[in-house]
């Protein structure tokens, strides 16, 4: 019996994953695998509610995995897999469904941004956060480590999972969001009041994808708008954003302290030296990283092998969990 923390969280594969997936997720995943269990998932299903081409679908769930991989996702320490390779998680979404009140999902944040000035809204989109609130409550996970962003929808899960223990009696762990303190909210670096995201990466000095080439990420950096003065500390005010960035970006992948990081900083020549000096790390930390992902899609064949071996584990934890959901509710065991 062990009394490790058990760890869920996941990523859609939709979009290039950017430099904020990888500072406020995979990051802290790769450095904590070994104190939990963790079970971390490239979540297919959620990326359908957007209505992606299906070959690209195919193809960035298999780029993601892999990426996951070459970020330091041990696959002896960790299960990683697909979401549609496991059907307890559609199948618990529906169980779910049934014990949400529409209310609840329509007053989330993501989904009115994303829905509004569109003319038709796919029922996925608005239920997409039940499908979340299955995918970590089949594990009886106590930790959810994602990026700021989520925080409202791991909070929609421990209330979907106090509602299910209310109704059916005691079945779900109540999961915690957990947010790094620092890289939890990554800025876009043409604009840094806004969240980078997958969904503005082909916009030009936005976002650094994790596989652009170094010229790419250094020219990204040396563009990301600033401001007038030439201070360089750590603030929380709005106008000096676009540094307060820039130093968080520096900060994680150092994983250096504020002061450390401001004193580093402090013959510098004005912005073009701390810029170049954050390009530098970023690149440092991320040419490895691409160098392992090709070795990996090189071999989709191994890579498809190990996607099924973590299918296979998710799955022996998920399903029993999900015949006890189904018990509660009174369904028939077949
Ligand atoms: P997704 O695919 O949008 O993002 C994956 C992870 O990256 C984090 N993230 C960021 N963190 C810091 N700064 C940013 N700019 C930034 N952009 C993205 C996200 O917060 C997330 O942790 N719904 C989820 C996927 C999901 C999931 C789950 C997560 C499905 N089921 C169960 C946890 C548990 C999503 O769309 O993440």
């Amino acid at each position: 019996m062990t009394d490790k923390k058990i760890v869920f969280s996941g990523v859609q594969p939709s979009g290039d994953p950017q430099l904020g997936n990888y500072l406020g997720a995979f990051k802290g995943w790769v450095q904590r695998q070994t104190e939990k269990t963790n079970y971390f998932c490239v979540v297919d299903l959620h990326a359908l509610t957007v209505t992606p081409d299906p070959e690209d679908l195919r193809t960035q769930t298999r780029e993601l995995a892999a990426i996951l991989f070459a970020s330091g996702i041990d696959p002896y320490q960790s299960t990683l897999f697909v979401q549609s390779h496991v059907t307890a998680h559609a199948e618990s979404c529906w169980l779910l469904n049934c014990v949400t009140p529409i209310g609840w999902l329509e007053r989330m944040t993501q989904f009115k941004d994303k829905s509004q000035g569109q003319e038709r809204v796919s029922t996925g989109l608005l239920d997409y956060p039940v499908l979340m609130a299955g995918d970590i409550i089949l594990y009886d996970a106590n930790e959810v480590p994602v990026g700021e962003d989520q925080k409202q929808h791991v909070e929609l899960a421990r209330d979907i999972a106090a509602r299910f223990n209310r109704i059916y009696g005691d079945l779900f762990v109540i999961p915690e969001p957990v947010i790094p303190e620092t890289g939890g909210r990554v800025m876009g670096l043409n604009d840094p009041t806004i969240k980078m995201s997958k969904s503005y990466s082909h916009i030009r000095g936005h976002a650094i994808r994790m596989l652009d080439e170094p010229d790419e990420i250094q020219r990204s950096f040396m563009r990301a708008v600033t401001d007038s003065g030439n201070e360089i500390r750590f603030s929380d005010d709005v106008e000096k954003s676009g540094v307060n960035n820039l130093l968080g970006i520096y900060k994680v992948i150092t994983g250096k302290s504020e002061s450390e990081v401001e004193k580093d900083f402090e013959d510098a020549r004005g912005y073009g030296d701390l810029k170049k000096a954050v390009a530098e790390v970023v690149i440092d930390e991320l040419s490895p990283i691409k160098e392992k992902y090709q070795e990996l899609m090189s071999d989709v064949v191994e890579l498809d092998r190990l996607l099924k071996v973590g299918a296979e584990q998710a799955e022996s934890v998920a399903l029993p969990k999900l015949s006890q959901m189904k018990e509660k509710m009174g369904l028939i065991l077949s």
